[in-house]
């Protein structure tokens, strides 16, 4: 089948998280369709083996390949980490893979720590040391796994007490007074900026790589020329998910939160 301008833009993550990454691109691509698979049947990615998580990167975008996507968003940088580079050998429609914002946080030029907030298998891969060395002479970055926030941001938790007391928990042994950046390293940590400031403190940057990927998005559309040219009224997106209906409605009200937040 032919991939034509307007078929919609796939995107998947292990769960919930890429929706974040999902609201970017319905604010900056506004024209655009989109189909959003969420892995939250099996989620969190971290917690299984390399090969497992590139078999379920390849049935995610089989899946969105079905659906008629014309370009694949994978929205999880735990994937990206483990299995962008064999995803861009199998289809032929571009690839694009979310990265933690090291090169954005950088940018910011403050003094002060950089921390990287992902999971344990994105920290530990070469992208992020790569990222680092690339782009960070000079700067001290220090690595944040943070699980159980993957786990609250699942469950639909975003806001309040509970996740405010687990970002608490996760930053325990650092000084806020010490830190300028937060680097935000796995998409369901872009539903948590608000908290995180009001955990950290309003001098706390939030390096966010969701605006990037999507900017980037557009660029590559563009020259594929597979940008549509309808315009239309109400974002049309279709959102699947392993985990069944729960799942879907979480990421639909989820959804509409971060519209609100960014618009
Ligand atoms: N949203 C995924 C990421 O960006 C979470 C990973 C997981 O499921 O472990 O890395």
């Amino acid at each position: 089948m032919g991939v034509i301008k307007d078929n919609p833009i796939g995107m998947f993550d292990s769960g919930l998280g890429g929706v974040s990454c999902l609201g970017q691109g319905i604010y900056l691509l506004p024209n655009e369709r989109f189909v959003y698979f969420g892995d939250s049947g099996v989620a969190p990615y971290a917690l299984l083996s390399k090969t497992e998580v590139k078999n379920l990167c390849f049935n995610a975008c089989d899946f969105l390949v079905e659906k008629a996507a014309k370009a694949i968003v994978v929205a999880c940088n735990t994937a990206t980490s483990v299995a962008l580079a064999d995803l861009r050998k199998k289809y032929d429609i571009p690839v694009l893979g979310i990265q933690p914002a090291i090169k954005p946080a950088v940018s910011f030029g403050l003094t002060g720590k950089i921390i990287v907030m992902a999971t344990s298998m994105t920290l530990q891969s070469k992208m992020v040391d790569n990222l680092i060395d690339r782009y960070g002479e000079g700067y001290e970055f220090v690595k944040l796994p943070c699980r159980r926030l993957i786990t609250l941001v699942e469950s639909g938790t975003i806001d309040g007490i509970e996740i405010e007391g687990a970002i608490k928990e996760c930053f325990k042994d650092l000084d806020p007074n010490n830190i300028s950046t937060v680097v935000i390293g796995c998409t369901h940590f872009g539903f948590l900026k608000k908290a995180i400031k009001k955990v950290l403190g309003n001098h706390i940057r939030i390096a966010d790589p969701n605006e990037g990927i999507i900017r980037h998005l557009k660029s590559i559309l563009e020259q594929e020329n597979l940008l549509t040219d309808k315009m239309i009224d109400d974002p049309m997106v279709e959102i699947y998910n392993s985990g069944g209906e729960v799942f879907i409605e979480n990421s639909k009200k989820m959804l509409e939160k971060y519209l609100l937040r960014i618009s």
